[in-house]
């Protein structure tokens, strides 16, 4: 065998000798084989003595180059050998008595899953819904719902006023004008988690800050018992079961007539019990016949159109349905309170 062939032969052993191992010792064993005092690449230089010197010069640089070769493999093979060991999972280096991670999955708020449940009621009862403004003027807020200026809602201490002369709504019945100045009848609207503002101070059931959903039709032929039907199906829609609906009257300037509006208790049904504050009957919200002058200042002619509407505040529904004691609850993001739902 030649010496050209004999150094294509010690290179190709190394590589496949390289292929069948895996640890360190085993590298070692092959530094010895290929590298060492009485190793291959030695045996081969020794053979260089019995050839002549231009032989010498071309076969001592090409084992040169073979013993770098198989140096930078066997250098090669060591890294792999050792990334292998430190990555496998035994010489995974971990803390079983570190604190763990839980993961706890997020949860929606209460408000926004009555919202989104009052949302699917009213879609599917074909109601547009509509979103607006939370600083109002005036006119949208008060005067144009036919509310008087001496009505006590319109005084500084019940009313958050900007330096502007705009106001923080009060309520969400703004809405039901800025729709009815944008379409006519057939209307069929709901405005659902209104953000409104009124200067009371906080309590169990108060909050300066605090939502409410308000809903309107208009068209021909409009009558107290569509709205009956329409506030019993959207209770329905929340406690997955029928309720009665009952009007006691009531003055609202934007209505007439008007009513305060009483569903039988979900709970008790009409037994009495906590919720219910043992009279069998919740009050919800104001709701009534959309007053003509409201109607008019729209440019609705109420002698052909009439209207009715409601406004109710979403916390209440909600710590209705869900047994919250206290409006704050809402505001306060404390994880204890929220996880509950
Ligand atoms: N806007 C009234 C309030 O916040 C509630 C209300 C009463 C709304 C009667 C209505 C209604 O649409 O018909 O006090």
């Amino acid at each position: 065998m030649d010496l050209d062939e004999r150094i294509n032969q010690v290179l190709s052993q190394c590589e496949q000798t390289l292929k069948s191992i895996s640890s360190h010792q085993d590298l070692e064993d092959i530094k010895v084989q290929f590298l060492g005092r009485k190793g291959l690449i030695r045996d081969l230089f020794s053979q260089l003595s019995q050839l002549s010197d231009s032989e010498k010069k071309h076969y001592g640089e090409s084992i040169n180059k073979l013993k770098m070769e198989i140096e930078s493999k066997i250098s090669q093979k060591g890294e792999s050998i050792q990334s292998k060991i430190q990555t496998s999972p035994e010489n995974q280096v971990f803390d079983y008595s570190l604190p763990g991670f839980p993961y706890s999955i997020g949860k929606k708020h209460p408000f926004t899953l009555i919202c989104e449940e009052l949302y699917q009621i009213f879609r599917s009862m074909n109601f547009m819904v509509v979103e607006d403004r939370e600083i109002e003027d005036e006119y949208h807020n008060f005067d144009a719902l036919n509310i008087p200026k001496w009505h006590p809602s319109r005084k500084l201490n019940d009313t958050f006023f900007l330096t502007d002369g705009s106001v923080l709504r009060t309520h969400t019945s703004p809405v039901e004008i800025r729709t009815m100045e944008k379409i006519s009848p057939p209307i069929r609207m709901v405005t659902i988690g209104g953000r409104c503002y009124r200067r009371d101070a906080s309590d169990a059931t108060h909050s300066a800050v605090f939502h409410q959903i308000e809903g309107l039709v208009v068209d021909e032929n409009i009558n107290f018992c569509h709205l009956s039907e329409i506030l019993s199906e959207m209770m329905r829609g929340v406690f997955g079961k029928p309720v009665e609906i009952r009007f006691v009257p009531s003055y609202f300037p934007f209505v007439e007539p008007g009513a305060e509006t009483l569903i039988s208790c979900p709970f008790c049904k009409g037994d009495g019990c906590s919720v219910c504050k043992n009279s069998g009957w919740i009050e919800l919200g104001g709701s009534g016949m959309t007053h003509p002058q409201v109607l008019r200042n729209v440019n609705i002619d109420p002698t052909k159109y009439q209207g009715f509407a409601f406004g109710w505040g979403v916390e209440r529904l909600a710590m209705i349905k869900y047994g919250i004691d206290d409006i704050r609850l809402f505001f306060e993001n404390n994880l204890s309170f929220l996880e509950q739902f």
